[in-house]
């Protein structure tokens, strides 16, 4: 199946390609309770904001299968919520029934508290030098449901680390829900472990590149 898999870097024409698999990989996620075109948002500031990342998408033929987001991201939710406040409030406001579903009342909970109107916009943050950042973050992986086990998110993954290695960092970094099985089993299949450095674990799970 890899052989028929093309790995390339995503442009903006291909984002909504990626919503269409990102609502399928993650069906009960808030985003994609907020519709394709929110998705397809939420991926063009990770590709267009003041980050410094490696968008990768999976293709077979021109059909996009999988993507995976990595690199350093500055203000990759705020930053979003951000630019897209009125079509997100619109969105909730044209479809009232997401406020009683509990899994977007929950993720709504999250964002105010993390909100802080006053504070400075991500394009406004000065760059961190990238030699003071050691681990390359993985923001987003996913595949289309019909292609996930044929070894679609290895092929992603193993590129992402190639990247992250070319670009000198030291180790990777991604945060997993605790109770996503399918998706520890394939991290942990690709040599990441759990990272218990606050004592508990919490979903953040790590890959050092040091060998
Ligand atoms: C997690 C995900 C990206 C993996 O992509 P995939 O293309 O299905 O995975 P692959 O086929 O490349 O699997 C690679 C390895 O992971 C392991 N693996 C994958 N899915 C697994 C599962 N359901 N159970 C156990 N192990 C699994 C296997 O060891 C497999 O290696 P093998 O084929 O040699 O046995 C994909 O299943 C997905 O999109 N899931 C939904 C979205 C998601 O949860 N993303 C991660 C959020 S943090």
């Amino acid at each position: 199946m890899s052989t028929e898999v093309l790995i390339r870097k995503l442009d903006p024409t291909d984002l909504p390609g990626v919503a269409v698999v990102h609502m399928a990989a993650f069906p009960e996620s808030a985003l994609t309770m907020l519709g394709a075109e929110a998705v397809r948002r939420y991926y063009e500031w990770q590709l267009s904001g003041p980050h410094d990342s490696d968008s990768l998408g999976a293709f077979l033929g021109t059909e996009v299968v999988g993507f995976c987001v990595g690199g350093i991201f500055r203000g990759a939710l705020s930053g979003y919520l951000r630019k897209n406040r009125m079509f997100l409030a619109w969105r909730v406001l044209t479809h009232p029934w997401l406020i009683t579903n509990p899994i977007f009342r929950d993720r709504l909970n999250f964002v105010i508290s993390i909100w802080k109107p006053s504070a400075k916009s991500p394009a406004s943050i000065p760059p961190v030098h990238p030699k003071a950042i050691k681990s390359y973050g993985i923001l987003s992986i996913g595949v289309h449901p019909k292609c996930q086990g044929l070894g679609i998110g290895k092929l992603l993954m193993r590129t992402s680390e190639e990247v992250a290695r070319r670009r000198e960092f030291s180790a990777m970094d991604l945060s997993v829900h605790t109770d996503n099985q399918q998706a520890i089993k394939f991290y942990e299949s690709l040599n990441w472990e759990k990272d218990f450095s606050d004592g508990v674990w919490s979903g953040g799970m790590k890959k050092s590149l040091k060998l």
